[in-house]
């Protein structure tokens, strides 16, 4: 099949489901990806459609996507990596030297997205992953294996604070972890809330559990001029800067590129 038999056929089929700007955007996407592939079977297709038509982001659909300046493997058990994410690893980097010798942990890694893309730029950085879920940590130690990059995985729930003595202590503490109450849930997506894990997503009871969690942590496992940075939830910005600087951090916040605060910096 040619690419323009494929075009045809893909929006025959998707347009009337989800209409045509979607069905559109989503086949520039599809081309990028049949531009990898040598071919493609019509029952491959078919199946892609099929999956696309139930409203599976495009990233399941076809277990992966780019972030940053890498392609990563995504499945159902990782949250797939955003473009406000690499708007976090790129302020990271631009507050670093690229020969510097850093520790950094990743806290809730998911797919590895942030931890691997910091590695790669850093290489004389090394670097952990935890993560509570067995099959994120999975999939992010096959794309630390697929970019040729060596990182520590580990399992381990943040929440657990007598698990902490098993870390060691850090320059960068980097997390996107997660930060939705779930009664905010009626602003999401229908696909995120049907396909991407929960674990990833929501922090119920206490939206800011985990940056108190990561406040505390930096207490004991922050190098002297080590740094935090987390990504975090627009619409709780200022509670999230009280976190960390009632705990005595100084903080700076950053915007993403819609304007929204999105990133916090903290420092001891
Ligand atoms: C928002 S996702 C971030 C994934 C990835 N770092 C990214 O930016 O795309 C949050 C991650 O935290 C993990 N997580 C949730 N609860 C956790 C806990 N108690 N301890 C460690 N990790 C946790 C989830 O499994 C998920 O991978």
């Amino acid at each position: 099949m040619d690419s323009a038999q494929i075009k045809r056929i893909f929006l025959d089929a998707l347009t009337p489901i989800l209409g045509m700007e979607e069905a559109q955007g989503m086949f520039k996407h599809y081309k990028l990806h049949l531009l990898a592939q040598k071919d493609i079977s019509s029952e491959q297709l078919k199946e892609d459609i099929h999956q696309l038509s139930l409203k599976r982001p495009i990233q399941y659909v076809l277990g992966k996507t780019f972030f940053y300046s890498s392609e990563f493997r995504v499945n159902e058990s990782v949250l797939i990596p955003r473009p406000e994410t690499e708007e976090l690893v790129r302020m990271i980097l631009e507050k670093n030297q690229k020969e510097s010798e850093l520790s950094i942990i990743d806290i809730g890694t998911g797919s590895g997205c942030i931890l691997l893309s910091l590695l790669k730029e850093l290489p004389k950085a090394r670097g952990i992953g935890i993560d509570i879920s067995e099959s994120a940590l999975k999939l992010a130690q096959q794309n630390a294996k697929d970019l040729g990059i060596i990182a520590d995985f580990k399992c381990l729930d943040i929440r657990e604070e007598h698990l902490w003595t098993e870390l060691e202590s850090f320059d960068v503490i980097v997390s996107n972890p997660p930060y939705i109450d779930p009664l905010e849930s009626d602003r999401m997506g229908e696909s995120t809330l049907a396909y991407e894990p929960d674990v990833a997503l929501f922090s119920p009871g206490d939206p800011e559990l985990f940056y108190k969690k990561i406040a505390k942590i930096g207490k004991t496992h922050l190098s002297k001029k080590g740094e935090i940075w987390c990504e975090m939830n627009e619409y709780r910005a200022t509670q999230i800067q009280e976190v960390f600087r009632s705990r005595g951090y100084e903080t700076e916040t950053f915007q993403d590129m819609q304007g929204k605060d999105r990133v916090i910096l903290a420092k001891l």
